[in-house]
């Protein structure tokens, strides 16, 4: 190790964040470098993996150039990105389709044939500690194999997505463990593949990849990606982690007592534990985390920033206007709107689940809604409405998670959404719970990895040392005078899906 900077990588569903801080935590400079996602079909998702690549390239370029950092000043890379895709390879490494990406629901006949051929569910969480759900990797497998089986026999492993990335970057095909445990077929107490699902599947253990610890150094820079992109050749890249579980990190959620929310394309609630968790019903999703002796309980909505964007894009027409004009960003004149409402959008309610949900409900056909809504409902009314029940939806998961019987002081959030002053206010608000940001939050995954590989090239001798570099950045206390209001319209939010559910199951049919 020489330098004292880190280079933190986050392959998200939207964009790549390149990120550089140095060895007290300071972000030097973050990149993000967007890409499309396909629906070639309703509920399908998809993406390019060489879009992921083309992003990383730029973004390494765009903060060695831009920064004049010497590129021999960075003593280690880190990579984050989002769980559960499927990029499968061909023998020469080759992409053989399109990635198959988490929020990708098509396969959900294969969840309920993984948990029947496992013997139930009890016996599926005896293997795994997990369910399996339509977006992890396992499930994909399988459909693969039973609707493209062509592609299925040509391919010679498969991988998450940031760890494509880190073949591309290593020439080594590895995982580790926190995307291993989001496969679901992962042996999450023992921190290994689960031989035992592996061979009830019929899936051949050639296409596993080897696993490592997120601190472990898992590869270096090869003469390819450095001619390419400035960096050494031979630099470590760590091990990393799932985006999930490694923002978490990056926000200091190793022990219990503080939970983490993240307002991402999707939505986070979580915890980190330094104890194995058993995942009763498994309601939860319970995934190794970044140390080699914790883990990381955490419900996972699939709708949160992913909701407000839709709405952005749909309806935000107004202030997509006015932030052409002063040059300000769309989403802070979209909250200005907002914060034109009353706390309670004047009793409007919105459900989130846009493409279905995974907790606390698992249902694919599940669809969004404004209820409730009136003539004298105002635009700000309806901006702010979904800023709520985006918390609405995280205070459902709240509500599990707080059942493993902690006691809870604190919020933490990070995400797109922490940058938001309203939201911040409004989970303090609707949780009754000071929330905090802490640095490098706003960063997601990025900021995290970089931290991690920090602890796997030695710049911190531990995950808790390295942790101890984080600064409080904004606290936001809850404002007492809206706790029952907030009670009373999440009680009524909280009714809403099992009366809906009926009306999901009619549509669904009807696409
Ligand atoms: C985690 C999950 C999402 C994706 C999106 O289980 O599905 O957080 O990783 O980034």
């Amino acid at each position: 190790m020489t330098g004292r900077y880190l280079l933190g990588l986050d392959i998200g569903t939207s964009g790549c964040k390149s990120i550089i801080i140095d060895d007290t935590g300071k972000i030097i400079k973050s990149v993000i470098n967007e890409y499309s996602l396909s629906t070639p079909k309703a509920g399908w998702a998809e993406q390019n993996p060489e879009h992921w690549w083309q992003a990383v390239v730029l973004g390494i370029k765009q903060l060695l150039g831009e920064n004049s950092i010497n590129s021999k000043d960075i003593a280690g890379v880190g990579l984050s990105g989002q769980m559960h895709g499927l990029v499968a390879l061909d023998k020469r490494g080759s992409v053989l389709r399109p990635a198959i990406l988490w929020n990708d629901q098509r396969s959900e006949q294969q969840c309920r044939e993984i948990t029947d051929r496992a013997g139930g569910v009890e016996a599926l969480l005896k293997l795994t500690n997990n369910r399996m759900l339509p977006g992890y990797t396992g499930s994909k497998l399988l459909w693969l194999k039973e609707n493209e089986p062509s592609v299925f026999e040509k391919m010679s492993l498969f991988l998450n997505p940031k760890d494509y990335i880190r073949y591309r970057l290593t020439g080594e095909k590895v995982t580790e463990v926190s995307d291993a445990s989001g496969t679901g077929l992962f042996d999450v107490k023992r921190r290994v593949w689960s031989k035992e699902l592996l061979s009830i599947l019929d899936i051949p253990s050639g296409i596993i990849p080897a696993c490592y610890e997120s601190t472990e150094i898992s590869g270096r820079i090869n003469k390819e990606t450095a001619d390419l992109t400035g960096l050494q050749e031979g630099l470590s890249v760590a091990g990393g982690g799932g985006d999930s579980v490694i923002q978490t990190t990056g926000m200091g959620l190793i022990k219990t007592g503080i939970i983490g929310t993240t307002i991402g394309t999707a939505g986070i609630v979580a915890m980190g534990m330094e104890r194995f968790f058993q995942n009763h019903e498994g309601l939860l999703q319970v995934f190794c985390n970044n140390t080699s002796s914790s883990w990381h309980a955490m419900g996972v909505t699939l709708n949160a920033g992913g909701a407000y964007r839709w709405f952005r894009d749909t309806f935000a027409e107004g202030e997509k206007l006015k932030a052409l004009e002063t040059g300000k960003d769309v989403y802070t004149i979209m909250e200005e709107t907002a914060a034109g409402a009353k706390a309670g959008s004047e009793s409007l309610l919105f459900l989130p689940y846009l493409i279905g949900e995974r907790c606390p409900y698992i249902d694919t056909s599940a669809r969004g809604a404004f209820i409730g809504l009136s003539l004298q409902h105002t635009r700000s009314d309806i901006t702010r409405s979904v800023m709520e029940g985006v918390v609405y939806s995280l205070k459902d998961v709240y509500e599990l998670i707080s059942m493993m019987g902690s006691s809870i002081s604190e919020i933490r959030t990070s995400g797109g959404g922490s940058i938001s002053p309203l939201w911040r206010q409004i989970q303090a608000d609707v949780f009754q719970c000071p929330v905090t940001t802490v640095s490098g939050s706003g960063e997601g995954g990025a900021f995290g990895s970089a931290l991690i590989a920090g602890v796997g090239v030695g710049i911190w001798s531990s995950v808790d040392e390295a942790l101890g570099i984080l600064k409080k950045e904004t606290e936001t206390f809850p404002d007492k005078s809206k706790k029952s209001l907030y009670e009373d319209l999440y009680s009524i939010y909280h009714s809403l899906y099992e009366v809906l559910q009926p009306v999901y199951r009619e549509l669904a049919k009807r696409r």
